[in-house]
């Protein structure tokens, strides 16, 4: 092996063309899926105040939205709902007729060349807040599952074409499969999000989903931040159970674990820069305390690098804008 000054590592930094053809990560528009926030009513456009740029939107104002994507190449959206009423039973997220399920029939009646996954959990539909059906202060587990299968397959009625559950609750892919197989969706993919923390970093999700707890919180069912071998369990479970494609949540500082559970498993593993992590660079970028656009860059590398193939992110849109400038 040649030491120094026979080898000298800058030699392939010493140029652009050079750094390109080594460049070893690169993002592609095909990477992202962008998150949006269907909102009950008309005329609806409010920007989430810890989260500038990102929008409740109420239907038409979406399919606007799917448009601009399209034409910009994000080729995938998540959807979250913000219902006119919320109940102890969460009853929006299962009714044909919910936020969610209105807003996907009218997406795909107006844009096609579009994958429109769903969030599947009951946090935004409850009346308390908590992603299922409380008794005390228990959230319950198995009579949860049932209701997040319904919820499911009334998204796939709808023609959602990916379910995503993030909800946490055990043995919530296996029976969110077997419904989705029953009502003849045997086609229609889960990404689970497998491995979720309980994490700070969803502070401005709670602003934008409008699905904060009114007592408690979700230590119960997501994952202490302190774990990395129970993050393997949970994948494995979940792939076990059926899941297409296995999330890890947030991305930024579970690097490691995004790491590990791609390695382990090989398995097509998405990542989640979840709200917090999008809000705190815009705050640092508006502050102009560091550059806005290479940090993004720099944050969807690193998680890309890390060993996701794909990542949720609200800068969708930006870095789709950035590699149109900036061709990897
Ligand atoms: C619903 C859900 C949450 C997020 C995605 N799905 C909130 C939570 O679990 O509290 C967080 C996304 C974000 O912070 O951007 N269970
Ligand atoms: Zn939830």
């Amino acid at each position: 092996m040649a030491i120094y000054p026979t080898k000298r590592l800058r030699r392939l930094r010493y140029n652009p063309i050079v750094r390109d053809l080594v460049r070893e990560t690169k993002l592609s528009k095909d990477d992202f899926i962008y998150p949006m926030f269907i909102a009950h009513g008309e005329n609806i456009k409010n920007e989430v105040s810890s989260m500038p740029g990102v929008y409740q939107l109420s239907i038409e104002n979406a399919i606007e939205e799917c448009k601009e994507l399209v034409s910009l190449g994000i080729k995938a959206i998540i959807l979250f709902g913000i219902p006119e009423h919320k109940d102890e039973q969460g009853t929006d997220a299962y009714s044909a007729d919910g936020i969610i399920q209105r807003a996907i029939r009218a997406i795909k009646k107006e844009v096609s060349d579009l994958l429109i996954i769903t969030d599947v959990c009951l946090c935004e539909y409850t009346s308390h807040g908590h992603c299922g059906l409380v008794d005390g202060d228990e959230i319950l587990n198995d009579e949860t599952v049932s209701l997040l299968a319904k919820e499911a397959v009334s998204h796939a009625e709808a023609g959602a074409d990916m379910i995503a559950p993030s909800d946490m609750m055990d043995g919530r892919i296996a029976a969110i499969r077997k419904a989705l197989d029953y009502k003849g969706f045997k086609n229609i993919p889960i990404m689970s999000y497998a491995v979720k923390y309980s994490s700070g970093y969803y502070g401005p999700f709670r602003d934008a989903a409008d699905s904060a707890t009114s007592f408690g919180d979700r230590r119960s069912h997501q994952m202490d931040i302190a774990n990395s071998l129970e993050a393997i369990r949970e994948a494995e479970s979940d792939i076990e159970e059926g899941a297409d494609i296995i999330m890890v949540k947030p991305a930024g500082a579970y690097l490691d674990v995004i790491t590990e559970v791609k390695d382990k498993f090989q398995m097509p593993t998405a990542a989640y820069q979840v709200s917090g992590e999008y809000s705190m660079i815009k705050a640092a970028g508006k502050m102009g305390w560091i550059d806005e656009e290479r940090v993004m860059v720099e944050s969807l590398i690193a998680i890309k690098r890390a060993g996701a193939d794909i990542i949720l992110t609200y800068f969708a849109k930006d870095i789709a804008k950035y590699l149109d400038e900036n061709p990897q």
